[in-house]
This record gives structure tokens, sequence and C-alpha cells, in this order.
């Protein structure tokens, strides 16, 4: 298995259902490295040099979060600021995330259905998501196919809980 850090950010895991399912059960793999973003920065404060240091020992990376406004919660877009610097992460000398590949694993409040044209948000998570595609080809990675489950607030404990192994399996498969 490809070495694997997950970046997860969620601003409360202590209310959250899913996205705190999923880090408890990807804490227990071994090739996988959990790493809480806002539990590190409770100030916002990002150690770029560590931060990068994390990214240059992994193959494949991958943001876990709760859907807000349609994007990531807001630390992980700070993430993204301050750690891909140019020179590092993108421009000519920028090459150090260059065949690396990247993933996704959101989790929203609407359902599948409200995902898609007719549907009451619009647009599908493909389209939405393409902020992070982009930012994926700019810095040279790998974009491999999203993780998502959607309409969480209808989920039973058991389909949370199942929720968990299929993530394992989706970030375990070669692309
Ligand atoms: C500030 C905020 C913004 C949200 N924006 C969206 C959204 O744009 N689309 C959506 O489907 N759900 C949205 N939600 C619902 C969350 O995605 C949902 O509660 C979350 O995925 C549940 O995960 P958790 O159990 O780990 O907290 C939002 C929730 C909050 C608190």
């Amino acid at each position: 298995m490809k070495k694997t850090l997950v970046i997860v950010a969620h601003p409360n895991l202590t209310t959250s259902v899913i996205n705190k399912t999923w880090k408890d059960r990807l804490i227990q793999e071994t090739d996988i490295t959990v790493h809480d973003l806002y539990a590190k920065y409770p100030n916002g404060n990002i150690d770029v040099a560590y931060e990068q240091q994390l990214l240059l020992e992994h193959e494949r990376i991958v943001f876990q979060f709760p859907f807000y406004w349609y994007s990531s919660p807001s630390l992980l877009k700070e993430w993204q600021d301050v750690v891909l610097t140019y020179g590092w992460a993108y421009g000519s000398e920028g090459t150090k995330l260059r065949g690396k590949e990247f993933m996704l694993a959101i989790s929203t409040g609407g359902p599948e259905a409200a995902y898609q044209a007719g549907g009451y948000n619009l647009f599908s998570m493909s389209e939405l998501t393409k902020p992070f595609q982009a930012t994926s080809n700019l810095t040279g990675m790998r974009f491999l196919p999203t993780f998502t489950k959607q309409g969480v607030r209808f989920l039973t404990d058991e389909q949370v809980r199942e929720s968990a192994e299929e993530l394992v399996r989706h970030l375990k498969l070669n692309y």
C-alpha cells in the first residue's frame, strides 16, 4: 500500500459523528498517518516546515473534511495558502509534490440527489471540488477518485461504521 497521509480538518471533532468515526478507524491502520489539523493548531498558526516534511514522507495525500459552504473548513484553506508555496509546491523549481497522489474524503449534510443538475445544490461534487483538482494538477499530483458520504444526518450508527470500512478500502485501492 502507498504510504498515506490523511489530513483531517474538522473544527470540532467532539460534536462530529462521521469524521470522528473515520479518524478513529484510520488510526488503526499502520500504513496511514492521521494528522488532525485543528488539534495540532488550535490557534491556527501552522508550522509550514513541519507540514512540508510530512508531505515529503508520504506518497498519497488525502484531505478528509466535512463539506462546509461547498468547500473545506477554513483551516484547511489556510493550510493550502501557507504550505503550498511557490518554489516548493509550484513554479519551475517547485517540484516537491510532483508524482504523488491526491485524494479527497468528504462528508456532506446534503443528500446525493441534491448534488446534481436539478438538485437543490445545482452542482455535482465533482464540479464543486474542481479547485482541489486544479491544485492537485498545478502541484503535479495525480487526482484520484473522491470518497464521499452524503446525507450523513440520516445514517444509522451501523451505516456510519460501515462507511469507515468503505473509506479504508477506498484509501487502499491502487488506481
Ligand atoms: C458551517 C457549516 C457549513 C456547512 N455547509 C454544508 C454544505 O455546503 N453542504 C452540505 O451538504 N453540508 C454542509 N454542512 C453540513 C456538514 O457537511 C455536515 O454536518 C458534516 O458533513 C457532518 O460531519 P460530522 O458528523 O463529522 O460533523 C455544513 C455544516 C456547517 C456547520
